[in-house]
């Protein structure tokens, strides 16, 4: 047994990042999709580049597996300078920024991963970091106690995100630039699942790529990692077409003919049986389906939100019309009264 997630997680394992390294675009010019941060990202670099600076602090944001840190490897390549990385929960303390920090070598990329999950003291740490280079450092305890300024070498942070909305906002307002990167569409995603198959040297119709992108819950991760078991698949079961291997696996994992995975379909059933369509609140409905609030929030809704399958409202979590279609559950009230 291997530790390789399930094909349904959009979070990647250790197994799954080796993986995830071979097929990751290098320059912008090869990453799908986006074309709009695409786009932004081409005119900041030049306009760095043409004036010999560092290119401003950039902000990734998104839910999981859309290329965000493809994205901060691509910056660095892009603009010629090596990334540093570091990961917001390993900073639990302002003096594990400073020593990140301070070792930094002149116009380095600072690549700060999950940076939402950052020690508060580092947070306003950073904001001067960001501002001036420059870190105040305390010395001694007590009464002795004194903060010494440290100069810093001019630098590029890049951070990435998936929820945004926990950053504060002097933290926020400090990027230049925010990338909101947005679920792929079923084009972008079928010409990822197009370079994927040929780097890994997997015959594929172009019916059988489109397939597997319509139900990759727009995601190149999970487009990758579905492509893998049809290949699986084609393997064992010799003799079958293309989209009987992709029809074969995605079944076999769970999938949807949406692209929604057990966790989407469970969150769906669960505000319709059990709170009768909604509103319900988050961490209810988290303990509803035995997850993380935090996974529902980051993971799960955003694309039920997009598919148009669920609402937030303030008062809490409905289902949409069509979301209560997917459950299969009839909508009249009287009928949710009696699952
Ligand atoms: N635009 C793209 N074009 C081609 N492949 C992509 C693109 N975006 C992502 N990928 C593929 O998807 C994989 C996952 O992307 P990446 O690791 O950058 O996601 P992420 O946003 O950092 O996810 P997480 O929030 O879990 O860290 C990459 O290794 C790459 O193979
Ligand atoms: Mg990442």
């Amino acid at each position: 047994m291997t530790d390789e997630a399930s094909p349904l997680q959009p979070e990647a394992s250790v197994e799954e990042l080796a993986f995830e390294g071979a097929l990751r675009p290098e320059t912008l010019a090869e990453f799908v999709g986006q074309p709009r941060v695409r786009g932004q990202l081409e005119l900041l670099l030049k306009a760095a580049a043409l004036q010999q600076r560092a290119p401003d602090h950039i902000l990734l944001a998104g839910p999981p597996g859309l290329g965000k840190t493809t994205l901060a490897m691509i910056i660095g390549n892009e603009s010629g300078r090596a990334v540093r990385m570091a990961s917001g929960p390993a900073i639990q303390h302002a003096g594990d920024l400073a020593a990140v920090l301070s070792a930094l070598v002149p116009g380095e990329v600072l690549f700060v991963d999950e940076i939402h999950r950052m020690a508060k003291s580092a947070e306003e740490m950073l904001y001067l970091a960001m501002e001036d280079f420059r870190i105040d450092i305390m010395v001694g305890k007590g009464a002795g106690a004194a903060s010494v300024p440290l100069e810093l070498s001019p630098f590029t942070l890049v951070a990435a995100t998936t929820r945004s909305g926990m950053l504060p906002a002097p933290l926020r307002d400090r990027f230049g630039f925010t990338a909101h990167l947005e679920f792929y569409s079923a084009e972008d995603l079928t010409r990822v699942v197009t370079r994927s198959a040929g780097m890994l040297d997997i015959q594929l119709t172009s019916a059988a790529a489109a397939e597997l992108a319509k139900r990759s819950r727009g995601t190149p991760r999970i487009a990758n990692r579905l492509l893998r078991r049809v290949r699986d698949w084609k393997l064992v079961h010799e003799g079958s077409s293309d989209i009987e291997a992709v029809h074969g696996a995605l079944e076999l994992y769970d999938v949807d003919a949406y692209g929604l995975d057990r966790l989407d379909r469970s969150v769906l059933e669960a505000i319709a049986k059990s709170f009768k369509g909604g509103p319900v609140g988050l961490t209810t409905l988290a303990a509803s389906v035995g997850e993380e609030a935090e996974t529902i929030e980051s993971v799960v809704e955003p694309y039920l939100v997009r598919e148009g399958l669920l609402a937030r409202t303030p008062r809490g979590r409905m289902l949409t019309s069509e979301g209560l279609r997917h459950t299969g559950i009839d909508g009249s009230p009287d009928q949710l009264d009696g699952v």
